[in-house]
C-alpha cells in the first residue's frame, strides 16, 4: 500500500502564503516520483486569524498539530497591525515548546550556479545545529525599580544537562553521516559557568563517537572563520543565542534570506517536526511575486530527509540546483521570474 504522510500547511502571513503556494506541488510532484503521498491540512493560524478569533491559534493547537507526520510554515508576522512579539511568542515559540523542537538545524552551502558576497572560490558546506529552547534565551530575570535610578534588568541563561546533551549528541549523529568533524562553539574563556559546563558536555558525549573529530571555537573566532575559511567546517554546534547569530552569518554567505532553510526537530521522543524558510513574511515585497521560493522549497527537502525519504529529498535538491544552475532566478538573484515560475522551473527540473 502506497505511504501516505499527513502535513500540517501553516502559511501564515504576508510572503509566507505566496511561497508556500509555490512550493506545495513541487513536493507533491516530488512525492509522486516516489511513489508516496504528501497529505496536506491548511491550517490558517496567522495574524489575520489573531485579527478574528484575538489568539494566533486555537487553545488546543499544538495537541492538533501532534496528529501530523510533519509542520511545514511559510512566514508568520503583520507587523504593522500584530506586534511581533505577540504572533511570534504565541505561534511559532507556542510550537517549539510545545512540542519539544530542541533542535534547529539549518544547512549553509551555495547553490549551484548562485554567487555568494564571499570572494573564497572554495565551496563550503556547513551545517548549524543551535540549540532551541533554552540557553540565553529561556526568558528567566527580571526588572527591578523599573525607571528609576537604581533599576537593574537580569537575563540568566539556563543550562540543562539534558538540553545541552540532546543538542550535541544530534550533532555527533549529523557529523558522524557526513565528514566526520564537528566544532563545538563556546566561549568558555568568559562565560566559565555555562559554557565551561558545554564544554564538558561535548568531552563527555564526544566518548561516545571515536569516530568523530572535535574542535572547540569561541563564538567570534568561529564567525570570523565563516567568513574566512568556511570550507574548514561541516557540522556547528551552537547555544541559542551564538547558533542564532551564526545562522544569519550562514545565510549571508550562502546568498542571503531567499536560500537559508531551517529544520525544527524533537530528537528525542520524536514527533512532527516544523520546517520553514528562516526568512519572515517580508512586507516590503508582498504580494508582487518577488518572494524567492527556494528556502521553502529546501526546508520541504530537509522535511522529505526527515521523513525518511531520503531518496525523495535528494531529488528535489538535485532539481533546485539543475535550476539554479541553468540561471532560473527570482529578482533577489539577479533572475527575472516570478515566485510560481521558479517553482515551476524546479519541478520541470525533477
Ligand atoms: P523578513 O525576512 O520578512 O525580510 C527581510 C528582508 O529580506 C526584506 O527586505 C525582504 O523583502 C527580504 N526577503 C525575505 N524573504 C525573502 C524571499 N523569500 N525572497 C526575496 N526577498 C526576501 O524580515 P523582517 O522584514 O524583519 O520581518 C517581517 C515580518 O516577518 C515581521 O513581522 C517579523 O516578525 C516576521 N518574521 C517572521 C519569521 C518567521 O515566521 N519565522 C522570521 C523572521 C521575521
Ligand atoms: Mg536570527
Amino acid at each position: 500500500m502506497m505511504k501516505n504522510y499527513r502535513i500540517a500547511l501553516l502559511p501564515g502571513d504576508g510572503i509566507g502564503t505566496e511561497v508556500m503556494e509555490a512550493a506545495w506541488p513541487v513536493l507533491q510532484a516530488v512525492a509522486d516520483q516516489q511513489d508516496f503521498g504528501l497529505v496536506g491540512d491548511c491550517l490558517p493560524w496567522s495574524c489575520d486569524y489573531y485579527l478574528e478569533h484575538g489568539v494566533m491559534m486555537p487553545p488546543d493547537g499544538v495537541e492538533q498539530l501532534r496528529a501530523f507526520d510533519a509542520i511545514y510554515l511559510g512566514a508568520v508576522g503583520l507587523p504593522e497591525t500584530v506586534p511581533d512579539h505577540v504572533s511570534l511568542r504565541e505561534l511559532l515559540l507556542a510550537i517549539r515548546q510545545g512540542l519539544d523542537l530542541s533542535v534547529n538545524e539549518r544547512p549553509h552551502r551555495l547553490l549551484a550556479g548562485v554567487t555568494g558576497p564571499l570572494r573564497t572560490d572554495k565551496a563550503f558546506d556547513i551545517l548549524c545545529i543551535r540549540e532551541n529552547t533554552e540557553g540565553e534565551y529561556s526568558g528567566a530575570g527580571g526588572r527591578v525599580h523599573q525607571g528609576g535610578d537604581l533599576e537593574v534588568a537580569v537575563e540568566t541563561s539556563i543550562f540543562t544537562r539534558a538540553g545541552v546533551e540532546r543538542v550535541l549528541r544530534y550533532g555527533f549523529e549529523r557529523a558522524r553521516l557526513r565528514s566526520g568533524k564537528l566544532a563545538s562553539v563556546t566561549k568558555s574563556n568568559a562565560q566559565r559557568h555555562s559554557m565551561v559546563f558545554w564544554d564538558e558536555m561535548t568531552d563527555r558525549v564526544a566518548a561516545d563517537y571515536p569516530d568523530v573529530q572535535v574542535t572547540r571555537y569561541h563564538v567570534d573566532a568561529i564567525a570570523a572563520r565563516m567568513i574566512t575559511h568556511p570550507e574548514t567546517l561541516d557540522v556547528v554546534v551552537a547555544s541559542n543565542l551564538f547558533g542564532d547569530i551564526l545562522t544569519d552569518i550562514g545565510a549571508a554567505i550562502q546568498g542571503g534570506l531567499g536560500f537559508a532553510a531551517s529544520a525544527n526537530i524533537n530528537p528525542v521522543s520524536g514527533g512532527p517536526g516544523m520546517f520553514e524558510p528562516v526568512h519572515g513574511s517580508a512586507p516590503d515585497i508582498v504580494g508582487k511575486g518577488l518572494a524567492n521560493p527556494l528556502a521553502t522549497l529546501w526546508a520541504g527537502a530537509l522535511m522529505l530527509q526527515h521523513l525518511g525519504e531520503a531518496a525523495a529529498a535528494k531529488n528535489l535538491m538535485t532539481a533546485i540546483e539543475k535550476a539554479t544552475a541553468s540561471g532560473a532566478g527570482t529578482p533577489d538573484m539577479g533572475g527575472s521570474l516570478s515566485t510560481a515560475q521558479l517553482a515551476q522551473a524546479v519541478q520541470a527540473a525533477l
